[in-house]
């Protein structure tokens, strides 16, 4: 039974650490090495060939740490997206900062558990200072209250599950944690726009109401929700005897960074007896923008708010919060257990108000990042990125090759190639070569740019996130777009 001493170098143990000191070391450097010489946002080598070496992987053999951190760092570091590079620059997906990756050696290491307090003790209080420090900055007032989670899809999730229960249960004292959905919950309605996240839909299903129960309000021209709709849609739906019970306001949609008129949504769906879910995920960020803070009015009025922190609070994979106005509605998520959290216990056990038991220490990545760049930082990295895209716009305006389809609000860019470089193509012809493009572009490892419709017909997308972008890297990616549009016209 002495065996157990020759597994000691699988794990980080306490003490004398010598493995664990050389891979981490290995692995940084690789990194580091992997940083300074890649020059491309992706590799380039063709999927089918990735694909295969990845396949082709032998777990029957083993081999030490030290030569998997090398292959890992060969095949899976070397092909991967470089999110850093300027033209790696399709979706909302930040270069993390560095105060966040190193928070991840803390988080790996440490692996806290942010359930019950005796498996994260420093942990538990860290992530309530910083879901206090949120409460605050978005002025949800005494009663409000938050918890970390994956990301936006949870968070909205999470807003629409208290929802549903807080609303069963004024309709009916009915308990849905308890007796399940209520006999009415086929008529139970989510309106929200037509611009809104799909994840409305995913949690209608989720919820068990079905997808058919999200209703969607039409946008004005700036993709933000017609508030005079969602008015006659609630009244409507009221007449028809359904029963409307959570509006979402989008707070930055994906493609056109639309932020609705969020004081007047959350006014309606009050005055409506509904709950109000702001969807935050984009844009929430902006309430550190000293410019653009005014541009989330209302948004302290909300019954619950998604923040997304891998988006524009440039964290790394995973990190977001939903914040709730009325703590109390946390109770409809509490379920206690003998061997966690004990009814009466002394000390705080966030798993009371998660839907997730095990959770990851993200907190930690907010509370490094807030001492080391700052809220006001962040926020003058908003201005500046605000800027940077009204800019980029204008260039793709200037440019003969391309059509800007809509002013920016955000951070977003949707433009066209211009009717010029048509030629021969038929009108459905020339609307796939955007699709080609962005693919031929992504798998040679040119520029990820992104694909998406506006108006039914394809388009392009920049997502500018970074900071660290100037004007300069879109001199080049535009030209590297027309030269490659060119090439494949050319070939057809
Ligand atoms: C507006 C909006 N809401 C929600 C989400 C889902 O967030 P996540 O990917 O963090 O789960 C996204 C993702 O891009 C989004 O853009």
């Amino acid at each position: 039974m002495s065996q157990h001493n020759n597994w000691s170098h699988y794990f980080a143990q306490l003490g004398e650490n010598q493995a664990f000191e050389e891979a981490t070391q290995q692995t940084q450097n690789a990194i580091n090495s992997l940083f300074k010489n890649a020059d491309k946002p992706y590799s380039g080598l063709a999927p089918a060939l990735l694909k295969k070496q990845i396949n082709d992987v032998d777990f029957s053999q083993s081999a030490s740490l030290k030569e998997v951190i090398n292959s890992t760092n060969e095949l899976i570091a070397k092909n991967s997206l470089l999110v850093q590079h300027p033209h790696t620059i399709a979706h909302l997906h930040t270069p993390p900062l560095i105060a966040s990756i190193v928070a991840e050696h803390f988080i790996a290491a440490l692996n806290q558990s942010m359930d019950s307090w005796d498996q994260s003790p420093a942990a538990t209080f860290v992530e309530q200072q910083m879901i206090d420090w949120l409460c605050k900055t978005y002025e949800l007032g005494e009663r409000s209250d938050g918890v970390f989670t994956s990301g936006g899809t949870q968070s909205n999730l999470m807003g629409l599950l208290l929802a549903r229960d807080w609303f069963a249960f004024n309709q009916s004292l009915h308990d849905v944690q308890q007796d399940g959905l209520p006999e009415y919950a086929q008529k139970m309605r989510i309106i929200c726009s037509d611009k809104s996240h799909f994840t409305v839909q995913k949690s209608a299903s989720l919820m068990g109401l079905g997808e058919r129960s999200v209703v969607l309000v039409k946008t004005n021209v700036q993709g933000q929700i017609d508030v005079q709709d969602l008015q006659l849609t609630v009244d409507a739906l009221k007449a028809q005897g359904l029963l409307p019970f959570a509006v979402v306001a989008m707070a930055g949609t994906t493609d056109h960074g639309a932020i609705d008129d969020i004081q007047a949504v959350v006014d309606i769906a009050r005055n409506a007896g509904c709950w109000s879910h702001v969807d935050g995920a984009y844009g929430a960020a902006l309430q550190l923008s000293q410019q653009h803070k005014s541009r989330l009015k209302g948004i302290e009025s909300a019954d619950s708010v998604s923040v997304d922190f891998h988006k524009l609070f440039y964290q790394t994979i995973s990190c977001g919060a939903l914040l709730i106005k009325n703590k109390a509605n946390f109770n409809t998520l509490l379920h206690h257990a003998d061997y966690l959290n004990r009814e009466g216990d002394e000390l705080p056990n966030l798993v009371d108000k998660s839907i997730a038991t095990t959770k990851r220490f993200d907190a930690l990545k907010m509370f490094m990042t807030l001492k080391a760049v700052g809220e006001k930082q962040l926020g003058e990295f908003y201005d500046y990125l605000l800027s940077l895209t009204q800019e980029v716009a204008s260039k793709i305006e200037e440019n003969q090759h391309f059509d800007l389809c809509c002013t920016p609000l955000l951070s977003t860019v949707l433009f066209r190639l211009a009717p010029s470089l048509q030629g021969n193509l038929t009108d459905a012809e020339f609307n796939q070569l955007h699709q080609q493009l962005r693919l031929h572009m992504l798998t040679k490892g040119e520029a990820v740019i992104a694909e998406t419709k506006v108006n039914g017909r394809l388009a392009l997308k920049f997502t500018l996130l970074s900071p660290c972008l100037t004007i300069a890297d879109f001199d080049s990616l535009l030209a590297k777009i027309e030269q490659s549009a060119i090439t494949l016209i050319n070939n057809k």
